[in-house]
């Protein structure tokens, strides 16, 4: 959680970083702050309550001197969103300078000791002891040394950026557990948790592994690994474009990226299935083929909308590949004794590749000797890296805080794996050439669906005002059904629950009246009849109902009060179509209780904090 961005180079950085804190939005938005550094003006720092256009607003067009700063946007953990808890924190001479993303676990007991030495605080925040700390080294050390012992002594995970007033043509930044990307510019550097806020000015960066640390000047940048040695590290040339994390025209980015489903499915498959061999193709776990033959059992660790999308991988590799697949919430994982051995793969799925639950999980996995492999969207991110292969998704930046075309492109992954350790197995050419056939046509039927969002939006006014809806599903359909609550929560704060619609008769058919609508998927698959009991329980409560159903399916028409039709497609994909809809919905529903589908409430696109 939290964003922050540092630049140095000729540019007036203050433009430069309230335009990168835009794009790292995402990643919070209670304050947003920054300070510009110049040898003329000293530090000017500038903090404002809310999104970055407070920020922004606050500054009103004032030039701004300063070609080197740094800034942040906030998700708060210790204090509540105020000026005083905006970053950047400072230190009692106001000479330190720092942002910071993560959080620091010994803060407490670090303020006690500061504070007995007479440091002032301003904030209640865990950051603002590193600024304190560094004050008090450097009374006896240089910068550098001071930032190195401080972040010995402090506990807990950092993304840091910070700038010291005596020294203004400089800004170090250190990483532990927080994301950091170094981007290089022409005579420029930025750094940032995310690409999104680099790629504008450069696709060359380096990406800071754990425990490095850099110190930036405009002509140079050196890297220390965590034993202050002086490393060479290579620069990643990125293909992500700038326009690829823009709206193009687009309301909001989640409906852009809902629009983009067909491409970012497409983008996930290309090159990679072969249907006349009824195979996958997957460069990522080339070198792991004969290690995965091997394997006997699959464990998902995932959060969130990654969550659902592992549990719909689980019926797939259960149904084609002939595993045993559990699926664990990676924040759950490491307080369950599983029995994981070198005989088992642990697959993490990510879209940032940073959720600390799922990194501590990977973590876990391998000093218990498991394989472990990553479904992930965001190149070179840390899971990517820690996971001993993976598979990227290709699905490009989602801005949107709502996972959606990275939730599709997650299942299409998953049809790719279900074909590799399939067709290493016991399926036949035969299914493999018709999955993958099938697979083939999914972003054409995907099409179909999206012209449909008029229809959808009209449906949607008719059920803005409730406050609860049940999500049903069986089978494939289980877990779209918690993926359709979970979009509508997040999005327009309906409360909502996902249930397998077997188990509606076992206790939530208690809520339904003509008050609690049900949104049920019902594809013409081998569950469809009993489908089709669950929804004569409800209409027989005086329950509003939406299906999800097969195209040519008139039956359901006259069973429910509406109706989204989605193409026909081999079961095992209908999760890949029938979930569009309902993501429609939560936009939709979202739009017309008037909030901000971008940035709900409460919530972060990457949560670095377990
Ligand atoms: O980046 P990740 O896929 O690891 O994120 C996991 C969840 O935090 C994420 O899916 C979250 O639930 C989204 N807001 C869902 O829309």
């Amino acid at each position: 959680m939290c964003g922050i961005i540092g630049y140095i180079g000729k540019q007036k950085a203050a433009s430069i970083l309230i335009e990168g804190l835009k794009r790292l939005e995402y990643r919070g938005y209670d304050s947003a702050g920054l300070s510009v550094i110049s040898r003329e003006f000293g530090v000017e720092t500038i903090k404002a309550v809310g999104k970055v256009a407070n920020l922004e607003n606050k500054i009103n067009g004032r030039d701004i001197g300063g070609t080197a700063g740094i800034a942040h946007t906030r998700w708060a953990t210790h204090g509540k969103p105020c000026d005083q808890n905006s970053h950047p924190h400072t230190d009692c001479r106001k000479n330190i300078f720092l942002v910071h993303n993560g959080i620091i676990e010994n803060y407490q007991e670090l303020k006690d000791n500061l504070v007995k030495k007479g440091h002032k605080f301003s904030s209640e925040t865990d950051t603002e002891i590193i600024a304190h700390l560094i004050e008090e080294f450097n009374k006896k050390t240089d910068f550098k040394s001071s930032v190195l012992k401080t972040l010995k002594i402090i506990k807990g995970t950092y993304g840091l950026a910070i700038i010291n007033k005596k020294e203004p043509d400089k800004i170090i930044v250190a990483r532990l557990g927080s994301p950091l990307i170094l981007g290089i510019g022409r005579e420029e550097f930025i750094v940032a948790s995310d690409i999104a806020a680099i790629i504008r000015h450069t696709n060359k960066v380096i990406f800071l592994e754990d425990g490095e640390m850099a110190v930036i000047t405009p002509e140079n940048c050196e890297i220390f690994n965590a034993k202050n040695k002086s490393i060479n590290k290579g620069a990643t040339e990125l293909d992500w474009s700038l326009e690829k994390a823009e709206k193009q025209g687009f309301a909001h980015f989640m409906l852009k990226e809902i629009f983009e489903q067909p491409t970012s499915i497409s983008d996930a498959v290309r090159g990679r299935l072969v249907v006349k061999d009824g195979l996958a193709k997957l460069g990522g776990l080339k070198d792991m083929a004969e290690k995965l033959r091997n394997i006997k059992r699959i464990v998902i660790v995932s959060c969130g909308t990654s969550y659902h999308a592992g549990l719909v991988g689980e019926y797939m590799l259960e149904e084609y590949a002939g595993l045993p697949v559990e699926v664990e919430y990676a924040s759950e994982f490491r307080y369950r004794k599983i029995l994981l051995n070198k005989n088992t793969a642990i697959i993490a799925i990510s879209q940032s590749g940073e959720t600390a639950d799922t990194l501590a999980a990977i973590r876990e996995g391998k000093n218990k000797g498991a394989l472990t492999l990553g479904i992930v969207n965001t190149v070179g991110s840390t899971i990517a890296r820690e996971t001993d292969a993976g598979v990227y998704n290709h699905a490009g930046p989602e801005i949107g805080v709502a996972s959606t075309k990275a939730f599709t492109s997650q299942l299409a992954i998953f049809v790719l794996l279900t074909l590799f350790l399939g067709r290493q197995r016991d399926m036949s050419l035969i299914t493999g050439k018709r999955i993958a056939a099938e697979m083939n046509k999914i972003p054409r039927l995907i099409e179909k669906i999206l012209k449909q969002a008029k229809a959808i939006k009209k449906i949607t006014r008719k059920y803005t005002r409730y406050q609860n809806i049940l999500y049903l599903g069986r089978k494939y359909n289980f877990p779209i059904a918690l993926e359709g609550a979970l979009k509508i929560k997040e999005i327009s704060y309906i409360h909502a629950e996902g249930y397998p619609s077997g188990e509606m008769k076992h206790g939530p058919i208690a809520l339904i009246d003509g008050n609690f609508p049900s949104i049920i998927i019902v594809p013409s698959d081998s569950v469809y009849e009993k489908n089709l009991s669950g929804i004569q329980e409800l209409k027989a409560r005086g329950g509003k109902i939406i299906a999800i159903a097969t195209k040519g399916d008139k039956k359901i028409k006259k069973l429910t009060d509406e109706v989204i039709y989605i193409p026909k497609t081999l079961e095992m994909l209908t999760p890949l179509l029938s979930v569009v809809p309902l993501q429609l919905l939560a936009y939709y529903m979202g739009i017309q209780r008037g909030l901000d589908v971008d940035k709900p409430r409460n919530l972060a696109k990457s949560v670095t904090v377990e």
